[in-house]
């Protein structure tokens, strides 16, 4: 289980400071859904998380190390259009995840290791309901498909940290509904920490245990340039909880027994 640690992190492009003094710890397992005007600069601290970009200043700990200045398979992300590979079958896609976390270079794996990649693609491609879908290309399949397949090839890696940046906004309500209890049922069963970027207030009500918003607190037009974006509410969401099993490991709590 994972817990994440951002201290006083702050991201400044140029003259523009975006983000200022974030902090927040991340019980392991939540569901972070995270809100904000558009240009807030949430897409910047999931590329943060991803270790993407480098914090301006502070840091983001994960289970305690400090988090790396680039991409690892512990972290998959899913963005609102995902760019899966159009010349690929979904099957296809979804073993190139993992081809691509277990063999960085080639990309290829061969013999034994490949038929288990494929056994488990198969897998992965079924819990996202898309087992009849396998040896399709993604313009074959519909949006509500095509992000289901994009969820299946992060999801494949065995993250211990998702990060979806608005990975439903273009879907339509009835199959939005649909993707998010998959996406529930998926995060109880990989017991992962989901941070999710919306838009939309009842999906992160609806998803979230948690919703945290980032917004500027100064707006004067001769503020807007010194001044980024900082938490402005943190929410728990009532009558959710951890997925089972998970132990509660705050040292508080711990102290406290
Ligand atoms: N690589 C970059 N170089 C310079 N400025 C950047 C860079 N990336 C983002 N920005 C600026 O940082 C600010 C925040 O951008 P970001 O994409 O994180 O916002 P957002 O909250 O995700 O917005 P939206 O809801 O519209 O997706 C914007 O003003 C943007 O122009
Ligand atoms: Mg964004």
């Amino acid at each position: 289980m994972t817990r994440v640690v951002v201290e006083n992190v702050w991201k400044v492009y140029g003259d523009q400071t975006v983000l200022e003094n974030i902090n927040f710890e991340i019980e392991p397992g939540s569901f972070i859904s995270l809100v904000g005007p558009s240009g807030c600069g949430k897409s910047t601290f999931l590329r943060m998380m991803l270790g993407d970009e480098a914090p301006t200043r502070g840091r983001i700990l994960i289970d305690g190390e400090v988090l790396e200045d680039e991409p690892s398979p512990d972290r998959g992300v899913v963005f609102q259009k995902y760019s899966v590979f159009p010349h690929l079958t979904a099957l296809q896609n979804v073993m190139l995840g993992l081809e691509l976390a277990q063999r960085p270079v080639l990309g290829r794996l061969f013999g034994r290791k490949r038929r288990a990649a494929r056994v488990a693609a198969i897998e992965m491609l079924q819990s996202v309901g898309l087992s009849h879908s396998v040896n399709k290309y993604p313009a074959e399949l519909s949006g509500g498909m095509q992000q289901r397949l994009a969820i299946a090839q992060a999801l494949i890696k065995k993250p211990k940290i998702l990060l979806l940046d608005e990975p439903f906004g273009a879907l339509d309500p009835g199959i939005r509904a649909e993707v998010h209890e998959i996406m529930l049922r998926l995060w109880r069963e990989e017991k992962m920490t989901i941070f999710m970027v919306t838009h939309d207030l009842s999906e992160a009500f609806k998803l979230g245990t948690r919703v945290i918003a980032f917004d500027r607190v100064r707006t004067r037009p001769e503020e807007m340039k010194a001044y980024g974006a900082t938490v402005t509410f943190d929410l728990k969401v009532d009558g959710k909880s951890l997925p089972p099993q998970v132990p509660v490991a705050s040292p508080l709590a711990a102290a406290a027994q």
